[in-house]
């Protein structure tokens, strides 16, 4: 079965071809001149221009062509050519009937892939900072989209466990427990059964290992030096790297389920390294890795590059891996296991050259298939209230964890007061985590903007408590209409225009779908959730539902409000927002 909208659009477009034009799609976009009608047509502009003829003249011949049909209550043109098209009430309620027996009807999709998504990318002993969230919570996202058309997808947290941060903590570590023997290349006993610090102190470790090697050379060498070594599996060093994996696994699994963000696979940089040997093998087999001063490259520069691409070095002159080659290794490794059709990467938008020359070496050496589809999905910044990037008071970066911390504190302001304890803090929690998520996916993916804590915990305007509390809203309106045994199995009466408005948007989801799913960029479906929750706060501020008098009217009303309600339970889902019982 198709949507609704998508079979109108089919429609027009066949009337257009008859017409003797090419076209590719039509697209209906919900009219922002209600008045008008209920979906504006705008393509008779770009029609004209390759025909090189008047707007108004097709759009005339294409109202011509379709007007006869009786599914139409008024076809007309405005301005230049804009054709708005209203449909009978009949129509729009068998549709919405329609779509009340089947909400998936919008989720259809005959081309279904299996796509491998690499997100989140959170550091091992390092906390997790802004751009991890925007990661998780983008990547997440698309996850889950993706699913919903019917796409098999492999989550992979890919975590950030192979490089010198790593070394660096190990070298604090010394420091601070000389005694301890993991760093005794001859020892030949039992380590230590635990990680000698815990979760926190990892995360306090790494900023002062960081900040001594600034300064101190012989700091830095030595932290080098250990990050080789491990990374040559040294069995001490590896011991010690397993225990602090664990510690750090566990912390970051924590944040990422608070962040309702659940991954299929918990690889990270590491397990490329198993692949590099058998990577530096079959690119050398494809004759190109070059040498140059000492390290291995790959050269990727095209002829008609419009920006610099550096050759990506394979193996560094000191023969130790890079960021680069672990994520070679890494495309290897998941062609071998998964052969996906589609590998994601949802980074922030400084990583685009890094991936640029990942992908143009796969290809190069032909690790991918041909049609294999390799992308990056780049994000901007969250930035401070004054537009600069998000810093702590004293100029750190901010943990994650302190963020959502803040956020709690202004949304426990806005919960009924008749909640207590410790369901209050976890509903604070919940409700939160909406307000981040929902305010991180209003901007398009690509446009940076601006963290206010008061301004996302809202329980007015574009925000995700404001969704949160009319869906439960929503609920207990149902739940109502239920106990006292009101039916609603169709809508079978329009009565007001907002009925109308509401329907009208409910039937063009699929196009908002399809939108946000082909510009990977959630931003369309967060606009739709906050208009169409809107429209239904108005129809439930100015009319009455459980003590409207007439029947038809009465369960035509809870029919909208049922549909609504389900939508906007998927639509949040797919965003990885779950509704509390009560706030
Ligand atoms: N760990 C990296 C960082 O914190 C992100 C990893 C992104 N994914 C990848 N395959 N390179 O910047």
């Amino acid at each position: 079965m198709t949507a609704f909208i998508e079979k109108e659009q089919e429609y027009i477009k066949s009337k257009i071809k008859e017409l003797g034009y090419e076209i590719d799609n039509v697209v209906l976009n919900t009219s922002s001149r209600p008045e008008f009608g209920d979906y504006q047509y705008n393509g008779a502009m770009e029609l004209a221009k390759a025909n090189h003829t008047n707007p108004r003249e097709i759009a005339t011949k294409i109202v011509d062509s379709i007007k006869e049909d009786d599914r139409y209550q008024d076809i007309n043109i405005a301005g230049p050519g804009f054709i708005n098209i209203t449909f009978k009430d009949e129509a729009l309620i068998d549709h919405v009937n329609e779509l009340n027996s089947n909400i998936n009807l919008n989720y259809e999709n005959e081309n279904k892939k299996k796509i491998y998504l690499d997100y989140g990318g959170a550091n091992v002993a390092k906390a997790l900072h802004v751009g991890h969230l925007r990661s998780a919570n983008i990547g997440e996202a698309l996850n889950r989209l993706a699913k919903s058309l019917g796409n098999e997808t492999i989550s992979d947290a890919h975590l950030g466990d192979w490089g010198r941060p790593i070394g660096l903590v190990m070298k604090e570590i010394k420091d601070r427990f000389p005694e301890l023997p993991y760093f005794d290349k001859e020892y030949k006993g039992e380590y230590p059964k635990e990680c000698p610090v815990t979760a926190e102190d990892l995360i306090l470790i790494y900023p002062i290992a960081s900040d001594k090697a600034k300064y101190d050379e012989e700091y830095l060498n030595e932290a080098r030096d250990i990050t080789a070594r491990f990374q040559n599996k040294e069995k001490g060093l590896m011991e010690l790297w397993k225990q602090i994996m664990e510690i750090s696994k566990a912390d970051i699994k924590n944040i990422y389920d608070q962040l309702n963000a659940h991954f299929d696979i918990w690889e990270g940089e590491s397990d490329g390294a198993e692949y590099m040997d058998e990577l530096v093998e079959v690119l050398k087999n494809k004759h190109v890795v070059e040498k140059s001063e000492g390290a291995e490259v790959v050269y990727i520069s095209k002829e008609d590059d419009d920006h610099e691409v550096p050759p990506l070095i394979l193996i560094k002159s000191n023969g130790s891996a890079s960021y680069d080659t672990t994520d070679l290794a890494c495309i290897l490794e998941r062609m071998k296991k998964f052969n996906p059709d589609e590998i994601w990467y949802i980074t922030d938008a400084r990583q685009s050259l890094h991936f640029e020359q990942v992908f143009r070496a796969a290809r190069k050496g032909e690790i991918v298939n041909d049609n294999t589809v390799l992308e990056h999905f780049p994000f901007g910044t969250m930035n401070g209230a004054d537009g600069k990037p998000f810093k702590t008071r004293d100029g750190g970066v901010m943990a994650l964890t302190d963020l959502l911390d803040m956020v709690t504190t202004e949304c426990e302001k806005k919960i009924l007061p008749n909640i207590t304890g410790e369901e209050r803090n976890t509903i604070a929690r919940q409700v939160a985590v909406a307000a981040v998520k929902y305010a991180d996916l209003i901007p398009f993916r690509l446009t940076d903007y601006n963290f206010d804590p008061v301004k996302f915990s809202d329980l007015q305007g574009k925000t995700g408590p404001y969704l949160l509390y009319s869906c439960i809203r929503m609920k207990s309106l149902l739940k109502k209409a239920d106990e006292q045994g009101i039916e609603y199995k169709s809508f079978t009466k329009m009565s007001d225009k907002i009925d109308r408005d509401i329907i009208i948007n409910l039937l063009n989801l699929r196009n908002v779908i399809l939108k946000s799913y082909n510009v990977k960029s959630l931003n369309d479906i967060t606009e739709y959730l906050y208009k169409i929750t809107n429209l239904y706060n108005n129809l439930y501020a100015n009319n009455r539902i459980l003590t409207e008098e007439d029947k038809d009217i009465q369960s035509s009303r809870l029919l909208l409000t049922k549909v609504v309600y389900e939508n906007n339970i998927k639509l949040l889902d797919i965003l990885g927002i779950t509704v509390p019982e009560k706030m």
